[in-house]
């Protein structure tokens, strides 16, 4: 390995609401975690365990324009169905498909916004007569066409939105310990070959949030080919790939044979890589050395149901979290401030940061405050550790676990390093780069189903 500058490359949905399924049972469990049960593993059908269907309907029936009529400043047009849409002017006008306002081979808008005025409208309006486009003349005398499935696929009511927020993002279908029953599994050589393979795996880490890929090489090298067909690698301060073994001096917990607890990788970076790749190259033969997996939304949102006081604690109160080490003559200090609870505007839960070694001890907040927010921490860890919100699984050599690093916690019991090699090479995925492949691979797929 490099040592300097160099060490810079190497190691590094929408959720559901809460539904009555979700709310646990007042009996204080203990902290047992279940270990899946390889025999069903083995029967669990590839990729089939989510309920979202494979691929969203993007296929729509297309109802061709009747009619349009002018209004103070939406143009509103009746489809051949009789269903009406309304279309503001100046969204019409600063998406004008012509040429000179729109680069196709770009799918982009080069009109300028300063010719775009507050109260743009048209004077002529057309439909035309089989229905399929409508023309703008707008005041200034700039002309526009617009194909009925390009206004229908934009038009502003919630189905139509639906539409496009199930292409944006699929909807996470959150799990408990009983997930250890139907593990998704997919095959790497199927991977590497098969688009139709590949748009499953993709989706059932939208979905789900986790998968095991089975058949790879028990080699380092498995994670760089298999990036090839979904997104690049995204390295961070331990390596464009690393290897998780046990090391003399090392650098991350995680280089030794001791219990990992449930946690979020990386959670010391500002931007957390989003999905994590684990590539077992030789397991540790005795006891020990097993993957630990939950759904920290799905625990997220029991937390909120439960103890709302508490869960504020969570999202409101800023944590240190810190790495400071040398890995391979790379020295680093790096600290990033954050919730443990991080939710979106619109009060989603958009990721849990929960990292036991990468939380640092200094704690900006007062004494009581402390005291309160430990109070909601250990709160949430007694969720957590429930028997029925995690669950075991062994991955074996030639297996690779990927999960959705903003999502799923991972962990991993204690193994017993001196007696045999244990040997997992790790790397980091980029959720936009997967969700851009889902969709072109969507899309490839609808045109030719077969993928030819
Ligand atoms: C890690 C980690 C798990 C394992 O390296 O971040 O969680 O199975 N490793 O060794
Ligand atoms: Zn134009
Ligand atoms: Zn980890």
């Amino acid at each position: 390995m490099q040592a300097g500058w160099h060490s810079l490359l190497r190691r590094g949905g929408k959720i559901l609401r809460l539904s009555a399924s979700l709310v646990v049972p007042s009996a204080r469990a203990g902290t047992t975690p279940v270990r899946a049960r390889q025999m069903a593993l083995s029967a669990a059908p590839a990729l089939r365990s989510f309920s979202t269907p494979a691929t969203p309907d993007l296929i729509r029936t297309l109802p061709g324009l009747a009619r349009a009529s002018q209004g103070q400043n939406t143009l509103k047009v009746w489809w051949r169905n009789g269903e009406p849409d309304e279309f503001p002017y100046i969204w019409l006008r600063d998406n004008c498909q012509c040429p000179a306002c729109f680069l196709d081979t770009a799918s982009s808008r080069v009109s300028r916004v300063t010719d775009l005025s507050h109260d743009v409208r048209p004077k002529e309006v057309y439909v035309s007569e089989d229905g399929a486009s409508l023309r703008l003349v707008w005041e200034d005398g700039h002309e526009g066409t617009y194909t009925a499935s390009w206004l229908h696929e934009r038009a502003f009511n919630t189905t139509q939105q639906g539409v496009h927020e199930n292409f944006y993002k699929l909807r996470p279908e959150l799990w408990d310990a009983d997930m250890a029953q139907r593990i998704p599994r997919a095959s790497f050589d199927e991977l590497m070959e098969d688009d139709a393979a590949l748009l499953k795996l993709l989706e059932c880490m939208e979905v789900l949030g986790f998968t095991v890929v089975s058949g790879a090489r028990h080699e380092e090298g498995e994670l760089h080919r298999l990036s090839e067909r979904v997104s690049y690698l995204v390295p961070s301060h331990y390596g464009t790939t690393f290897t998780v073994k046990s090391k003399v001096e090392p650098s991350n917990p995680a280089y030794t044979g001791k219990y990992l607890d449930l946690h979020s990788d990386l959670v010391f970076l500002h931007y957390k890589p989003c999905v994590q790749l684990l590539h077992c190259i030789t397991q540790f033969s005795g006891d020990g050395g097993d993957s630990i997996l939950a759904d920290s939304h799905r625990v997220a949102l029991q937390m909120r149901e439960l103890y709302p006081q508490k869960f504020r604690f969570l999202t409101d109160v800023l944590v240190n979290f810190r790495d400071v080490a040398t890995d391979e003559g790379f020295e680093f200090d790096i600290i990033a401030r954050k919730p443990m609870i991080s939710m979106t505007p619109d009060g989603e839960i958009k990721t849990v940061n929960i990292s036991t070694t990468g939380r640092d001890s200094h704690f900006g907040v007062s004494p009581k405050d402390a005291v309160g927010w430990y109070d909601a921490y250990l709160t949430y860890c007694d969720l957590l550790y429930r028997p029925e919100n995690h669950f075991l699984y062994k991955l074996e050599a030639g297996e690779i676990l990927i999960v959705d690093n903003l999502r799923i916690l991972h962990g991993r019991t204690g193994y017993r390093a001196y007696e045999g090699q244990r040997h997992v090479q790790g790397g980091y995925w980029d959720w936009d780069m997967m969700r851009s492949r889902r969709r072109v691979l969507q899309k490839k797929l609808r045109e030719s189903p077969s993928g030819v």
